[in-house]
């Protein structure tokens, strides 16, 4: 039966990971998968996960499955985190939240329910926007279709060309929005942007969907909701999907939410009855492990504290390599101006060199990034700033 199966090449970035760590060159430099490092190349196990792991051993006295929805608590804690206190469509009980295996399963989840209310509706994503948007929510079977986003030459969001293609758009389709920290691009919409979109989306009746996965690394944990919130008092219909992947740096517990706005109380009712037959059908019940460690956090003001300083000290790092890197790179060449990496946000950036660069900056320097060249900025370290500057240049 499976003969006919074809081999697939390696996944565009966890492929990245795999190369990097066969990689013997003692040199080398992963600026692929997003996922932060600090100084010393190490992903931590951030303070207050720590903290609240020994919590959680003490406490956890079965293994007996959790509620089909995840925690009760966890869920509460991360419609706060996102939606802020006294959120109008939290107040007025539209809001249901669930968590999820990820940001992937956030994602995954939400497309089988637009499944279920209309088959095949249109879902239109950036361009260029996360490699595994594509993969993810069209083998669901929503219809992709693109809304231009980022422009390579200006390295800024071409808004005016978005805009246009989103007033052409019809009635109750979906735009897929990145929270913050878009990913490939680091090129986020300003507050007036998100204002325009929103009044767009509530004159033409759109729906938005909402990608959150960088809350924190941004401009900050508040900040970074700002279009998600905003689209959530103004509009009936808002879906958010929520990844803990980087800003708990839970990775690898699968850690995530799913929010959505209904119109109305019955609705979230009927709306949230069909997430759980969706998620019974498809994995049961979210994993715990991650769920459990934010619920611990959240609700403990002193944890909550160690973790969104931690955050802080992140997202600040990323901000200073930025900075240096744009300084490195200006000063060793001055065919090209690099300065827009020190306004992008959140882990990624393109450089805007070809594949044969990409693939050169790999096989000559252990460097490795994606082939479209986005770099994770949060990879590079003070101490191999300047050979990846050095290498850059050299394939200019
Ligand atoms: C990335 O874009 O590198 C991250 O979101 C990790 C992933 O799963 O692709």
């Amino acid at each position: 039966m499976f003969e006919t199966l074809p081999l697939l090449p390696a996944d565009p970035i966890l492929g990245l990971s795999i190369a990097y760590a066969k990689d013997t060159n003692p040199l080398k430099v992963d600026l692929g998968v997003g996922v932060y490092k600090n100084d010393a190349g190490v992903t931590p196990i951030m303070a207050a996960v720590a903290a609240a792991e020994k919590v959680r051993i003490q406490q956890e006295t079965s293994k007996a499955y959790t509620p089909p929805a995840g925690y009760p608590g966890a869920n509460e804690a991360c419609t706060k985190l996102v939606f802020g206190a006294g959120h109008p469509a939290v107040e007025t009980n539209r809001v249901r939240t669930i968590q999820t295996p990820g940001g992937c399963g956030a994602l995954r989840v939400a497309a089988e329910l637009i499944q279920r209310a209309k088959r095949g509706a249109s879902l239109w994503v950036s361009t260029p926007t996360w490699a595994n948007h594509i993969p993810l929510l069209g083998s669901a079977g929503l219809t992709l279709k693109e809304y231009p986003y980022y422009d390579y030459e200006t390295h800024s969001i071409n808004f005016a060309a978005m805009l246009e293609t989103l007033k052409q758009i019809p009635r109750g389709d979906l735009v897929l929005l990145h929270a913050c920290c878009h990913n490939p691009s680091g090129a986020d919409l300003s507050r007036e942007q998100w204002n325009q979109i929103a009044d767009l989306c509530e004159a033409n009746g759109l729906i938005p969907f909402v990608d959150m996965a960088y809350q924190g690394f941004g401009e900050g944990l508040e900040e970074d909701t700002y279009g998600l919130r905003l689209l959530s008092s103004r509009l009936p219909e808002v879906i958010i999907a929520i990844s803990f992947s980087k800003n708990f740096g839970l990775y690898r517990e699968r850690a995530g939410a799913l929010s959505f706005v209904f119109a109305n109380e019955a609705q979230a009712n009927a709306g949230n009855s069909q997430l759980l037959s969706v998620t019974r059908a498809l994995y049961s019940m979210p994993p715990a492990h991650g769920a459990a460690l934010i619920d611990i956090i959240l609700h403990s003001d002193e944890l909550t504290k160690v973790w969104s300083d931690e955050l802080t000290l992140m997202r600040e790092r990323i901000a200073g390599l930025r900075v240096n890197l744009v300084k490195s790179l200006n000063q060793l060449q001055t065919q090209r101006d690099f300065s827009f990496i020190a306004n992008e946000r959140g882990m990624f950036s393109f450089l805007g060199l070809s594949v044969e660069q990409v693939h050169k900056l790999k096989n000559d320097y252990s460097i490795y990034m994606t082939d479209t060249s986005r770099i994770s900025v949060a990879g590079l370290t003070a101490e191999k700033l300047d050979y990846v500057s050095s290498a850059i240049v050299s394939v200019l």
